[in-house]
């Protein structure tokens, strides 16, 4: 007997830690969304159309060549004008969302001040095409295409001007288009933007802080990518607090924040919580300050900006590094209705130590710090990461106490665009150049990619994702989270028979499921991308897509692909293993 019942512990043991091999999609919580991705400069084409002025990316990709194979975007895959055919193919996939971003140089060809009649008229019907079809749209407002205009006016986003002038495009955006899209990105990768824009010169516009960089006679100095960096947060949270202010959607049809608290709350609020409002702001309060009965806080710091319904659960929330406690126990007096969410993107993959050796270990988490902690270390806690302040020294600029405010805590979600782990190495020396570029600020020699992995990896590449996702339950207080992007490139070969798609997606959706089960806040998963669109590194010989499209068709006529029909099963309720 004692033998039988230790065989059926054993048994329930090994039950315990096997996977799911069998899930499907109801295994998601219910409120989870999937769907796929694009960008306006990699599926819109129509360049020159309708009143569209250039952006950074279309002179790029001329100057540039080499990097995209002669490709450009002034065509790609023309969803300008095959929108409606391409919602088709989502509702044949049956996808729930599209995140696709706003091109803001087809919407506001100047860059700031008069907006383009047909660039409304374009993202309305899309936006309306696809909300027909019971298609959540997800916008992201800027995805590497700076209007050229604003880069040879003042240097795009080198420049502090561009904060306004972003802020204002996000304005139209979000008055345009705000009353059917719920969900919007302020910046795609703005870490990816910062080091290849303005670092090792491999994506628009191009500049280099080294001497052998690609596009480098532009290169001047090794400043840029810190200050892009800032100037692209400073940009985030300002859009985000003119979101709050101007464009959430109170109840009782009050717009205002500070008008629906001076005539709908005011008259049934305590002194206390008249003084409390007061004093930690009318617009914080009414998002947030409502659940925090008290505070302890060294600094008068509070959580800003992240609304009611978003706080994870009622636990204290630590703010260890700035010394400030929140604790919210109390009901919210006055619930104000939630309408939109919005957050910011980074490129995060995971990091793991190329060896043993303490060194790649300690390497791997500056690596983590330069890629992950510079975007969300100012938007939780609202500095930089320590040892980015420490290695870049003057190179990045310092946020002021008011930034640093408008900044912490200034997102509803946050989104990722993960596709695998990245090996780290030491490398001390790097430190101790003069001209150094960031990745000699993190102290590495290299970041490996997973091809030339050491030996006894896990052979299980999806992993990765639960590594990056523990990582913000840990560290950032596990903020409401979306997959932004996440595949598989292949060659773009023609076969619609693209296993290794189907294997990565299977994996890594296995992967997502059991990080939610282990508590992780993600809400939604875009695969990356829903065409064989335009690719920032290799243009149209290699491929992302879910759909292939053919470009020696003058229609481009597009071919869902293996991927799309195993998509397609999942999403209906059938996982097939490959
Ligand atoms: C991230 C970028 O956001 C997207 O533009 C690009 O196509 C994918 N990575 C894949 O390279």
């Amino acid at each position: 007997i004692l033998l039988m019942l230790l065989m059926l512990l054993q048994l329930l043991a090994v039950m315990a830690i096997a996977r799911v091999e069998n899930f499907t999609r109801s295994d998601f919580p219910v409120d989870f969304i999937f769907g796929a991705g694009s960008s306006a400069f990699q599926v819109e084409g129509a360049a020159r159309e309708d009143g569209r002025t250039p952006s950074i990316w279309d002179t790029f990709v001329y100057a540039n060549k080499g990097l995209s194979h002669g490709a450009s975007g002034d065509i790609a895959c023309d969803q300008y004008h095959k929108y409606k055919e391409d919602v088709q193919h989502m509702v044949d996939t049956g996808l729930e969302a599209y995140r696709f971003s706003i091109s803001w140089s087809r919407l506001i060809p100047d860059g700031r001040g008069r907006v383009n009649p047909k660039g409304l008229e374009y993202y309305n019907n899309l936006i309306n095409e696809l909300l027909m079809h019971g298609i959540q749209p997800h916008v992201t407002l800027f995805h590497f295409d700076t209007p050229q205009v604003l880069e040879d006016e003042y240097g795009g986003w080198l420049s502090r001007k561009i904060v306004n002038d972003f802020t204002a495009y996000a304005d139209v955006c979000f008055k345009e288009f705000g009353d059917r899209v719920l969900y919007w990105t302020t910046i795609n990768e703005g870490n990816v933007f910062a080091m290849g824009g303005y670092d090792n010169g491999i994506a628009p516009p191009g500049r280099c802080s080294f001497p052998f960089g690609l596009n480098c006679s532009k290169g001047n100095s090794i400043t840029e990518p810190y200050i892009a960096g800032h100037n692209m947060l400073l940009a985030h949270s300002s859009a985000v607090k003119l979101y709050y202010k101007k464009h959430k959607v109170v109840t009782h049809g009050i717009e205002d924040v500070t008008t629906a608290y001076f005539i709908v709350v005011l008259p049934f609020l305590t002194v206390s919580d008249v003084f409390k409002s007061f004093f930690i702001g009318i617009d914080q309060w009414f998002w947030c300050g409502q659940n925090i009965d008290h505070f302890e806080c060294s600094e008068k710091e509070t959580n800003t900006f992240l609304p009611t319904n978003e706080i994870p659960s009622i636990k204290p929330l630590k703010l260890d590094n700035i010394g400030c406690q929140i604790f919210q126990d109390v009901e919210p007096l006055y619930q104000a209705t939630q309408h939109g969410f919005v957050g910011l993107n980074i490129y995060a993959p995971w990091f793991s130590p190329y060896s043993n050796a303490t060194e790649d270990k300690i390497a791997t988490q500056r690596a983590i710090d330069f890629y992950i902690g510079w975007f969300l270390h100012p938007m939780v806690f609202g500095d930089y990461p320590h040892i980015i302040k420490k290695n870049a020294g003057t190179k990045i600029p310092a946020l002021t106490p008011r930034e640093s405010r408008l900044l912490k805590g200034s997102f509803d979600f946050i989104g990722l665009n993960h596709y695998l782990t990245l090996y780290v190495k030491d490398s001390p020396s790097s430190l101790n150049v003069n001209i150094r570029d960031i990745v000699a600020d993190m102290g590495l020699s290299t970041l490996v990619e997973p091809e030339d992995a050491p030996e006894n990896q896990n052979d299980d590449t999806s992993s990765s994702l639960s590594g990056i996702l523990e990582y913000l339950r840990n560290v950032y207080a596990n903020p409401p989270t979306y997959i932004h992007e996440n595949g598989k490139r292949t060659e773009r070969n023609g076969t619609l028979n693209d296993t290794s798609r189907v294997k990565y997606m299977y994996s890594y959706i296995r992967t997502l499921l059991d990080a939610i089960k282990n508590g992780s806040n993600t809400k939604g998963y875009f695969l990356w991308s829903l065409l064989d669109g335009f690719e920032p590194i290799g243009g149209y010989t290699t491929s992302f897509g879910l759909y292939y499209v053919d470009l020696d068709d003058k229609q481009l006529k597009r071919y869902p692909k293996l991927s799309a029909h195993w998509y397609s099963n999942f999403l209906k309720g059938r996982t097939i293993k490959p």
